[in-house]
């Protein structure tokens, strides 16, 4: 028996090739917050059409292909076993491409449901949804199919968030037609504002960091070649984090029409939600003791310690960030888009670009990616664009915050809101510099995943027996 990998080669290379589309939208908008002229007054080029491309790319396109890549590769290698089929294969990465291609050409065009991340008209959610329940059965039905008893924990993250994320996008959509691209939530006000943000979050919670869990738990042990450092805590970790994840949504409606005790829910959620977000970045990091060494010579690695320091970083600050007093600062500024990216460009991007040089050499058969300078070259790049990035929107953001709510002796404001807006721009033009500099990476990965993956035969590599080495936590299991 042999492995399906064909169809993990297919997403590994969309998630490059995604990945540099979406990032590219998001260094032409960076770039239009900073010189707005740039949108050249074509309608499709606009800022308000292209934010939601850019966000739909980098999230759907680049993260979604990169958890179809990697969970159907581990599901295979952790279960012993081929995916249950092949066809089924061939219909979710299809499907998944005909669901990107949709809402590139609709989201320029100004076809939307204005709910943010959940941006795509009717027709497309039906096909979103059939190509969910595809992968589903095909992921699901891989796992029930397995031929070693144990669910390795990578399975158990890709598994919820697989599961949630059908939850989320169903009933968020609940929506009535009324014409072929137009239609109306069913919710109205409040309630509407609530279950919106009860997707969104989650969204962060299962698609952004439920999923990339997954990946985490295969592929830096995986790399380091150690078990996972406490199979225990994966599993505390895992239950904590999905029971806690579903009430943290409010905190992106403080001071609205929510009801407070909601706004406060939301608030406590948050808080306690720092404690399995870091059990887990501790249960990543500590899988390196006794191996740090190699650090020092494995570029790879480094893509996965540095996401983890990111996931840390971004799942303290998003706490901070809940409570009341510091949202009343932090809200409507640049302080959010830099959280986003942090977690966004530093833990998504980074395990991700981490996770496929771990994982594209076994797939064509070879030991390692063409040139592993080149990958240490794209480390230092990407990791400069990202700290350029996300300490510019930080010092924006908190100055935008205390610039707002600054107040003369007679009770006038101190700044007009135009002079805000010409105090950010030097930090725009920053930002715009981090994103040039991370898409440029991107550029060098696509170049050395070619030259890996070019020419290579594509191997059929067999089912390999229970125990064997690509199950990483034999030997650590509680
Ligand atoms: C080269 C890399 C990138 C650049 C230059 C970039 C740039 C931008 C810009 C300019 C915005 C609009 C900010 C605003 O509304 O004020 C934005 C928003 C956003 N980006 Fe990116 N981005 C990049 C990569 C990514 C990646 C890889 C992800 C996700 C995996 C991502 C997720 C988001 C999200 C979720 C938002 C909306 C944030 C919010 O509304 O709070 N970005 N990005
Ligand atoms: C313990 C974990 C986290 C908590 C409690 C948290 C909390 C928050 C808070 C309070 C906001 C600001 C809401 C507002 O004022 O509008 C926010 C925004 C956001 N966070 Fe987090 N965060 C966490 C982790 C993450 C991670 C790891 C990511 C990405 C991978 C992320 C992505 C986002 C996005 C995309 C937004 C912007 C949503 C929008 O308004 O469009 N968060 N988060």
């Amino acid at each position: 028996m042999t492995y399906n990998d064909r169809v993990v080669r297919q997403f590994t290379v969309a998630t490059v090739l995604w990945g540099i589309v979406g990032m590219l939208v998001g260094v032409l908008i960076a770039a239009q917050l900073w010189i707005p002229a740039l949108n050249f007054d074509i309608p499709w080029l606009t800022y308000s059409r292209l934010r939601p491309l850019h966000t739909n790319a980098v999230i759907f396109a680049f993260g979604g292909c990169a958890l179809f890549a990697t969970s159907l590769y581990v599901v295979q290698r952790t279960c012993h076993v081929r995916l249950i089929s092949d066809k089924l294969a061939a219909f979710v990465f299809w499907g998944w491409q005909l669901v990107i291609v949709s809402a590139a050409v609709t989201l320029p065009l100004g076809i939307t449901q204005s709910k943010e991340y959940a941006e795509l008209e009717w027709p497309i959610d039906i096909l979103i949804a059939v190509v969910w329940v595809a992968y589903a059965v095909l992921f699901l039905g891989t796992i029930a199919k397995r031929r070693v008893s144990h669910i390795y924990v990578a399975n158990w993250f890709y598994a919820a968030f697989i599961i949630t994320i059908a939850l989320l996008h169903i009933v968020n959509n609940l929506s009535i037609p009324v014409s072929l691209w137009k239609s109306y939530p069913i919710y109205t006000g409040a309630v509407d504002g609530m279950v919106q943000w009860w997707y969104g979050h989650n969204a962060v919670g299962f698609f952004l960091t439920a999923g990339f869990l997954g990946m985490m738990y295969y592929y830096v042990p995986k790399q380091a070649e150690r078990p996972v450092y406490s199979y225990r805590l994966s599993i505390v970790h895992f239950w904590a984090l999905i029971s806690i994840y579903m009430w943290a949504g409010p905190h992106h409606l403080q001071y609205t029409s929510l009801p407070d005790w909601l706004q406060s829910l939301g608030m406590v959620f948050s808080l306690i939600l720092l404690a399995p977000s870091w059990g887990g970045m501790i249960n990543g990091l500590m899988t390196l003791s006794g191996a740090w060494h190699k650090l020092r010579t494995d570029p790879i690695l480094k893509f996965m310690i540095v996401a983890l320091s990111f996931y840390g970083m971004s799942t303290f600050e998003g706490p901070m960030m809940s409570i009341k007093t510091v949202n009343a600062l932090s809200h409507y500024t640049d302080w959010t888009i830099g959280h986003v990216h942090s977690g966004a460009l530093g833990w998504v991007a980074m395990m991700t670009i981490g996770s496929l040089y771990c994982m594209i050499p076994r797939l064509v058969g070879k030991k390692e990616m063409h040139s592993v300078s080149a990958i240490d070259l794209h480390f230092w790049i990407s990791t400069i664009g990202v700290v350029l990035y996300i300490a510019s929107m930080w010092i924006a953001g908190v100055m935008q915050g205390l610039m707002w709510r600054a107040f003369n002796e007679d009770g006038t404001l101190t700044y007009t809101f135009i002079e805000t807006i010409a105090a950010t721009k030097p930090y725009y033009a920053i930002r715009l510099l981090g994103g040039i500099l991370f898409t440029a990476g991107m550029f060098v990965m696509a170049w050395n995943c070619w030259r890996t993956m070019a020419g290579a035969k594509p191997v059929e590599v067999e089912a390999a027996p229970p125990a064997n080495w690509d199950t990483p936590a034999e030997g650590a299991q509680a």
